[in-house]
């Protein structure tokens, strides 16, 4: 007698989470030279940073000529009051991806704790992505205070609702599948519930990180709800990745297999090396030296910001190694490719990418206060009100945003990522640091 497997119809524009092993969402360390590489290694989906409701909501859509990539932007006010008469206004990148490299391989992670919020900014990037997943494991504050991230669990009906408005106004008009990560909560029984509820609102896919909320990234991860949950998902056809100290493909295979699961999901390993995703057959682990110049040569690609890329070469260069200390030296791409003595083809590239980043030697003067003040008289003395009071407006919502970048940046590091939040260039625009 054959048994049939359940499966809920995979949208013709989404994708099966089903013999996986994938990228996991991670604030700053999950921006798109990270996933870039991480594809090259061999992870079968990425998933974005977490990027809330509100911060990409007014954004605009455009598409990168210079980088193939396309970016979602908002006007940059550098202090000013008026961003529209500023000469210093920006373009700020809020989210950014690769087409033709990430194509439908990648899954936008939003942070949300209102449907309609929810819906009015995945279907802006809706058309880009393989899939639209809700963040409802985020254990800090600054997002359980909200009502988002984990907070969401003490709310199953929100989050439902969330999800299944998702699904009816998001999902099945693009075609593509909503899903959602979740922790597991303190007992198996109160997780059960949870995940038939959250499999019953029409979700293609669904990851559980097998750590309770208040538990801290450096606990184990305790496994022994996750076969529960792998049946749960199981009997409605949902797909279910694991989550928490997998280190490997290799590793993923094994577990997936003992626990039941459809795939595995893969953070804090992927972070420090990528090629972790690449499995022994074809080549394994790579030296860190190997997978930091590709990721050099990724982040210059997309001319990602440069404290993004900063950053993550902390994560990746052994701090032992007197690279790291050089690495940590450096203010510009062209610093950075002299200090690791990558040659002169890096050199070229890292030149254009500073130029267009204005940074190094490139780097422009900035506003002194008293030209920044009577910009803002400028501004205040405008004849027309209705733009002064619009660029106020979007002003101000980009603050909003800004300040929950640099709050979520809080969770894992050091303090310079408050001025995260976007790589570079735009067409017809400069390039410039987010904040
Ligand atoms: C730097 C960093 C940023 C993270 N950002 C997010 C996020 O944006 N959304 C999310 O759901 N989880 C986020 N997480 C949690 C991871 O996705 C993952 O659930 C957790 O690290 C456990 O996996 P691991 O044991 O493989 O690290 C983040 C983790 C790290 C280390």
């Amino acid at each position: 007698m054959t048994t049939t497997v359940k499966k809920v119809p995979i949208p013709r524009n989404g994708v099966d989470y089903r013999g996986k092993v994938v990228l996991a969402p991670m604030v700053r360390s999950g921006e798109c030279p990270s996933r870039l590489l991480a594809l090259k290694y061999g992870a079968d989906l990425v998933w974005g940073p977490e990027t809330i409701d509100k911060a990409l909501i007014g954004t605009t859509r455009r598409v990168n000529a210079v980088t193939g990539t396309i970016d979602f932007t908002r006007l940059s006010s550098n202090g000013a009051k008026n961003p529209a008469i500023n000469p210093e206004q920006r373009e700020s990148v809020i989210y950014r991806l690769h087409p033709e490299r990430e194509g439908k391989r990648l899954i936008y992670q939003i942070g949300t704790a209102n449907p309609e919020t929810a819906v009015q900014a995945a279907k802006l990037v809706a058309r880009d992505v393989a899939g639209i997943d809700v963040n409802a494991g985020c254990p800090k504050p600054f997002s359980t205070s909200g009502g988002m991230g984990a907070a969401l669990l003490k709310t199953p009906e929100k989050l439902c609702s969330i999800l299944r408005t998702l699904v009816t106004e998001v999902g099945e008009p693009n075609e593509i599948g909503i899903s959602v990560k979740i922790r597991i909560l303190d007992t198996a029984a109160e997780t059960e519930t949870l995940v038939r509820s959250l499999c019953a609102t029409g979700i293609t896919g669904l990851t559980v990180h097998c750590r309770t909320t208040p538990m801290r990234p450096r606990e184990r991860a305790i496994r022994d709800q996750l076969n529960m949950v792998a049946n749960v998902c199981r009997e409605t056809g949902v797909a279910c990745l694991m989550n928490g100290d997998v280190t490997s493909r290799e590793e993923a295979v094994e577990l997936i297999s003992e626990f039941g699961c459809d795939g595995a999901m893969i953070a804090t390993a992927a972070e420090t090396n990528p090629s972790i995703f690449r499995s022994k057959a074809a080549g394994g682990l790579a030296e860190w030296e190997e997978v930091v110049k590709e990721y050099v040569k990724t982040a210059m690609e997309v001319e990602n910001r440069w404290g993004n890329t900063k950053y993550l070469l902390g994560q990746m260069i052994p701090g032992k190694n007197k690279a790291y200390k050089a690495m940590t030296h450096t203010k510009s791409y062209c610093d950075l490719v002299k200090a690791l003595d990558y040659g002169e083809d890096f050199l070229a590239m890292a030149r254009t990418v500073d130029k267009a980043l204005e940074i190094g030697e490139y780097e422009k003067a900035k506003m002194t206060k008293a030209e920044r003040k009577a910009a803002n008289k400028m501004a205040k003395n405008a004849d027309d009100k209705e733009i002064a009071s619009d660029a106020q407006q979007e002003l101000t919502k980009t603050a909003a945003g800004i300040k929950r970048s640099a709050e979520i940046a809080q969770l894992d590091m050091p303090p310079d990522v408050a001025r995260d939040r976007g790589p570079a260039s735009v067409p017809g625009q400069a390039s410039t640091l987010a904040v």
